[in-house]
């Protein structure tokens, strides 16, 4: 029995590391483009403020720490997304990789896909996970899913080009469990101004201190950051670039990081806008929180035309509704995958309400 993409309704998703949810808004846009019904069956992240901002939303609780789920207990689901913990490999962690817990994580996706075998996944990335320990990380990444039977493809794609105003690179990579003709989004579309995305009146508490202010007003010279609409990014070494664009917005970065016109911080809104979210999303949490979950979110645009390219891939290809066998034995997995044996705990709960 095989059922073609279009023909299975709804089509099952699972949004692992879920944050916010920006993974989970852009598939329903892609789904949505082409007429597709998306079925969410699973999502899972160890963040409380994540999982509170997250049912306020979709009206369902995530699971918590992703090591402690039993991969048989997560429901069979037709694409897994992953923006897996980034910190050990992007240039603001200390770069420890594999060696370090979090980057780990990827092994949990691996033991997911090993035994549910979707027909494909996306995962997300710093793009710093290209060079780090020079390509062995990524090549090893990539090598543990090909092993798994995929076809995997990945590019650093930037958001720039996907219309909105934020300079953000990061690695995607794609796979399917049988080979399918994958065409990358081109982007190449219009930035939208910042003046659409920034609020035109702000509290007070956005605004830097005078002596915050006074520094960067005396740090630059250019008549362009006076003139335009433009966003103040300091860098590491202290140095101020001015953009009509906001940098990378990060989870862990200074207060004054970002200044709209050297003068104050964004507002929760504008920091969503800035990624792509639709103001419909509701806010939940004081403004570190928010400013933590936006930074580790996903540019929506971006992922969007991933996700719809994955889905124009799937497209007409015969998906059979019984999970096949790896090509590889899970035992001999075992022996290259340091695969985490995660104490059992019971989804009930957590399954029935992603229930139909
Ligand atoms: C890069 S963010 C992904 C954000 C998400 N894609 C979004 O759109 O907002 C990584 C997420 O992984 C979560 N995380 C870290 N360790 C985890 C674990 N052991 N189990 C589940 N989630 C975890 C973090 O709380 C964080 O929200």
């Amino acid at each position: 029995m095989v059922n073609s993409v279009e023909q299975r309704t709804p089509l099952r998703f699972i949004d692992l590391f879920c944050g916010l949810g920006g993974f989970r808004i852009a598939a329903q846009i892609a789904c949505q483009e082409r007429d597709m019904n998306p079925q969410w069956v699973f999502a899972s992240d160890i963040d409380v403020d994540a999982q509170a901002i997250y049912q306020a939303n979709f009206g369902e609780r995530p699971a918590g720490d992703i090591t402690q789920v039993n991969e048989s207990e997560i429901p069979d689901h037709d694409i897994l997304l992953a923006g897996f913990p980034c910190q050990a490999f992007s240039i603001c962690g200390d770069r420890r990789g594999f060696a370090d817990v979090r980057g780990t994580l990827f092994f949990d996706i691996a033991r997911i896909l090993t035994v549910k075998r979707p027909p494909a996944f996306i995962l997300e990335n710093v793009k710093q996970l290209r060079t780090h320990d020079k390509g062995r990380t990524l090549g090893r990444i990539v090598e543990i899913l090909a092993n798994l039977g995929y076809q995997v493809e990945w590019r650093i794609l930037n958001a720039l080009n996907f219309g909105l105003p934020q300079k953000r690179e990061r690695i995607f990579i794609v796979g399917f469990r049988d080979t399918c003709p994958y065409r990358w989004p081109e982007g190449g579309l219009p930035m939208r101004p910042l003046l659409e995305l920034l609020e035109p009146e702000v509290d007070n508490f956005y605004y830097a201190s005078a002596k915050i202010r006074q520094n960067r007003l005396q740090s630059v010279t250019s008549r362009f950051a006076y003139e335009e609409l433009t966003l103040w990014h300091e860098n590491k070494s202290g140095n101020i670039g001015i953009h009509p664009y906001s940098c990378a917005m990060r989870a862990g970065a200074s207060y004054n990081y970002l200044l709209v016109n050297g003068k104050r911080r964004l507002t929760e809104r504008e920091m969503l806008r800035l990624q792509g979210f639709p103001d419909e999303y509701c806010i939940k949490g004081g403004y570190s929180a928010m400013r933590k979950l936006v930074g580790n979110s996903v540019a929506i645009p971006c992922v969007s035309a991933v996700a719809g390219a994955v889905l124009d891939a799937l497209r007409g290809r015969s998906i059979p509704t019984r999970i096949p066998q790896p090509l590889v034995s899970e035992q001999s997995l075992q022996s290259t995958i340091p695969f985490r044996t995660p104490s059992v705990i019971s989804l009930g709960a957590v399954s029935s309400q992603y229930a139909e």
